[in-house]
């Protein structure tokens, strides 16, 4: 088996990332710096030496982040948005007792935190225009890099123009000089309800409460084979709450056949209540 087959092979069983055979110029690409820092001739040569286990610890690691694809954005497919506010979360609530309500929602596979604050916005507006309640957010990733960008909540002024103007004006500061200038951070009445971890969607376990809310896996099982996507909504939807949603990507409705997941409209699936 070449280099480059036996690091896809491991790639996948370390985080459940298919690197078929068309990726391979994206991972040349990709591992090209690393390749040069640690002065190989070529890529080959690199896989080798990361394989067996030449470099130090740490390489595989940043190895495994840097194969990961972070695509995001903030109001992504903004119709989970609407359907959050319009009809999930007054469904929500009207389970809650009326003492304190407490809403949790996990952003599984949350890259650097757009999804995460998409929901904490709709959520705090929720509470500015009706019901008071209490809310948490998690959100957790497996590359490093995000969570650390998902904690800091600063963004390019390109990234935040799909959060609608208000919202923006309420929720986002543009840094105006030095190096804030064209800069967005998240304010801090959100980033202190919205918390990131690193996890693994690979793990046969996940250090997270079982009575979740809402829980968005969204564009992330598209990257892993049959058997995993399989697996990996089993697992996620063992910490639904009796009645909570589960929203995936729009390419990913098919993929769902849990039982005890009922599809409400395609891309969005609610737990039985008992
Ligand atoms: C394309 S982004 C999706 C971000 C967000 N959910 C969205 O829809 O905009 C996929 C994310 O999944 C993460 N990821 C890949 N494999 C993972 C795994 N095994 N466990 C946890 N996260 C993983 C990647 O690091 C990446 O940030």
């Amino acid at each position: 088996m070449t280099a480059h087959a036996r690091f896809r092979a491991t790639i996948r069983s370390l985080t459940g990332i298919e690197l078929p055979d068309h990726k391979v110029s994206m991972i040349e690409q990709r591992l090209r710096r690393r390749v040069a820092h640690w002065k190989f001739s070529d890529t080959d040569q690199y896989l080798s030496a990361l394989l067996r286990d030449e470099l130090p610890e740490e390489e595989l690691r940043m190895v495994v982040d840097l194969m990961t694809t972070n695509t995001t954005s903030f109001f992504r497919e903004s119709e989970h948005f609407d359907l959050l506010r319009s009809r999930v979360l007054p469904d929500i609530l009207s389970r809650k007792s009326n003492h304190k309500p407490r809403i949790k929602i996990w952003s599984a596979a949350s890259s650097e935190g757009a999804e995460a604050y998409t929901i904490a916005m709709v959520l705090a507006e929720a509470v500015r225009t009706g019901r008071r309640f209490d809310w948490a957010i998690l959100g957790t990733d497996i590359s490093s890099r995000m969570i650390e960008k998902g904690d800091q909540a600063v963004y390019l002024a390109e990234q935040i123009t799909t959060v609608p103007a208000e919202m923006a004006q309420r929720y986002i500061m543009m840094g105006a000089v030095g190096t804030s200038a064209g800069k967005a951070r998240i304010v801090p009445e959100l980033r202190r309800k919205v918390h990131f971890r690193e996890m693994n969607l690979m793990d046969a376990t996940y250090p997270i409460d079982t009575d979740v809310d809402a829980i968005f896996l969204r564009n992330i099982l598209i990257y892993f084979d049959a058997p995993t996507k399989a697996a990996v909504v089993h697992r996620v939807a063992r910490h639904l709450a009796p009645g909570g949603y589960l929203f995936v990507g729009h390419s990913e409705s098919m993929i769902v056949r849990e039982p005890g997941l009922a599809q409400i409209v395609p891309t969005v699936f609610q737990k039985a209540l008992t």
